[in-house]
């Protein structure tokens, strides 16, 4: 964790949920994606070195990073208010929107987000998605809880999809896009929520804030974020 020991540098240890491509995936045991490659060019502007990547669900990054489990979150999180009153977010490195993902040749889908009601939804458990769903969908009773899914990770939901357990599945675009080129998915409307991807923080870590948001500027002012950008939004 922070601090690192004697004379070497500083290390801080990085933590992600997998599963959310193309920003963070698991290839042959490896965490691999753009997170990944964005973070460690970040750090590497830095004193700190990154030690190897512990992987979590989603929902559970806040609590680890708040238990010194990890020192930085890198996970498509989006930065909102709810979450700045616990953690502190680096400044933005991505924006999105959120999609309704459908079945590829799915009879009458959903023509907007609205019309998502009646239908089965699934979404990730602690993601804006689901905050989205419940809040605009689910407590004015337009979907009942019961056809309200929530999984570990978008990768499952998917599956169900594709499996005809599911009618859509509400992510972030980027994410959705990626989907829709490796699955017999598509996406039938999306819902403008202008969110922007922070690195999360500790409160009482301020000179790492300091310096992620020092690195993350240099790799932004060079032809790094691109290249980084290039590699995982291919095509
Ligand atoms: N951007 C969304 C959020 O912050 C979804 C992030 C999900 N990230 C992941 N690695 N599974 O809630």
């Amino acid at each position: 964790g922070l601090g690192g020991g004697g004379s070497g540098s500083m290390t801080i240890v990085p933590g992600t949920a997998p599963g959310f491509p193309p920003f963070e995936t698991k290839q042959g045991g490896e965490i691999v994606g753009f997170d990944i490659d964005l973070l460690s060019a970040v750090v590497s502007n830095t004193d700190y070195e990154l030690e190897s990547w512990k992987d979590f669900e989603f929902s559970s990054l806040t609590p680890a990073l708040k238990n010194d489990k990890i020192d930085v979150i890198a996970a498509a999180m989006t930065i909102n208010e709810k979450r700045d009153e616990s953690i502190d977010f680096t400044n933005p490195y991505y924006s999105a929107d959120q999609a309704v993902l459908v079945r590829k040749g799915a009879s009458s889908p959903p023509s907007e987000f609205a019309g998502l009601a009646g239908r089965t939804v699934g979404v990730q458990e602690g993601t804006t998605g689901a905050s989205v769903v419940e809040k605009q969908l689910v407590k004015p009773g337009k979907i009942a809880q019961s056809k309200f899914n929530t999984y570990g990770n978008y990768v499952l939901a998917v599956e169900d999809l594709v499996n005809r357990n599911l009618d859509a599945v509400v992510l972030d675009t980027p994410v959705a896009r990626t989907f829709v080129d490796r699955r017999a998915v598509t996406i039938a409307a999306t819902y403008e929520t202008g969110e922007k991807y922070g690195f999360g923080v500790r409160t009482d870590a301020d000179d790492l804030t300091k310096a992620l948001n020092d690195g993350l500027k240099q790799v932004r002012n060079g032809s790094k974020y691109e290249e980084i950008r290039d590699e995982w939004f291919a095509g």
